[in-house]
């Protein structure tokens, strides 16, 4: 595995990848890699001939009380991980190359950006679409692969797809969990033991809303109730939101349908916690 931190190179090597008619598999994180991660590299090595992972901890998606400065990072240990998937690229840039000046120029997927996450996070699904497009654009994969653990982010970065008809295809990787339920997170490395214990309440949450759903509950009223009343059990949990949405554009369900996702943030302390569940099979 090669290991490329600066922008031009890491460009002009797919650039070549490309002109050989390999097909390259992209998949973009902020590294503290874990198994979901893994799993994300794996699925697109399936259909890729060459595989470029890029760990870059982005400062225009974090908002400005945020865990920017203490995000966990360790590249010899991700590179390690990597080297074992059979990684070819791990494309690690300095921050000063990929935004050598304040940007001017950003991506901004409307409304959608403006949501729950959106909404909770003002500017980050800004800062995240923009710097996917300059991945994108450094790489210039024909498949990229993103966790459905962060559904959001999915809807955005497809949206952008289609509005600026971006020649990649997204795919979308379902969350891997741990033994007891909970979703892989970099973030859960913040946690204490009790407030590890707590987050077991978000997959049961999300599984009782299924469950209601699958018995017949339709109105999101009831089936948010049901959610909330689970995390509400949990004293070391705050719930920011518990919602049913529409997968694709994020509005609530007004009745709730196979296409619709239960959709949490949660607190444990200071560590802010995502989930999401399919109703629909
Ligand atoms: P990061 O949080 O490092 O996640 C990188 C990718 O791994 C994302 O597509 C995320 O959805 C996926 N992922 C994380 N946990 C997962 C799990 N338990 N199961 C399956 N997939 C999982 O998301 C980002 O970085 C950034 O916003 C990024 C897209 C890199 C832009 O900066």
């Amino acid at each position: 595995m090669d290991i490329v931190r600066r922008v031009f190179p890491m460009r002009e090597t797919c650039r070549q990848v490309r002109g050989t008619q390999r097909r390259i598999g992209f998949v973009p994180t902020m590294g503290a890699l874990h198994d979901g991660h893994l799993e994300l590299v794996r699925r697109v090595r399936e259909l890729s001939d060459t595989v470029v992972v890029s760990v870059f901890v982005n400062p225009t998606q974090f908002g400005p009380n945020e865990d920017l400065e203490r995000y966990p990072q360790d590249l010899a240990r991700d590179a390690d991980l990597l080297i074992r998937e059979r990684v070819d690229y791990l494309f690690a840039p300095e921050r000063d190359d990929m935004y050598p000046v304040g940007p001017a120029t950003e991506v901004e997927v409307s409304e959608l950006s403006t949501r729950l996450e959106g909404a909770s996070r003002p500017g980050h699904f800004r800062g995240v679409a923009t710097v996917v497009l300059k991945l994108f654009e450094i790489v210039r994969p024909h498949v990229a692969a993103f966790g459905q653990k962060d559904a959001q982010q999915v809807a955005v970065v497809r949206r952008m797809v289609r509005d600026l008809m971006l020649d990649v295809e997204i795919l979308v990787v379902p969350t891997v969990r741990d033994a007891d339920g909970v979703a892989l997170s970099s973030r859960n490395a913040y946690l204490s033991s009790d407030e590890r214990r707590s987050a077991r309440a978000l997959p049961r949450a999300l599984d009782a809303v299924r469950e209601a759903y699958a018995s017949g509950m339709r109105d999101p009223e009831a089936l948010r109730r049901t959610g909330r009343a689970v995390l509400e059990a949990e004293p070391l949990l705050r719930i920011d939101y518990f919602e049913i949405v529409d997968r694709d554009d994020f509005t609530p369900a007004v009745e709730a349908s196979d296409r619709d996702l239960a959709v949490t943030a949660v607190y444990a302390g200071a560590t802010r916690l995502l989930d999401n569940a399919p109703l629909g099979g």
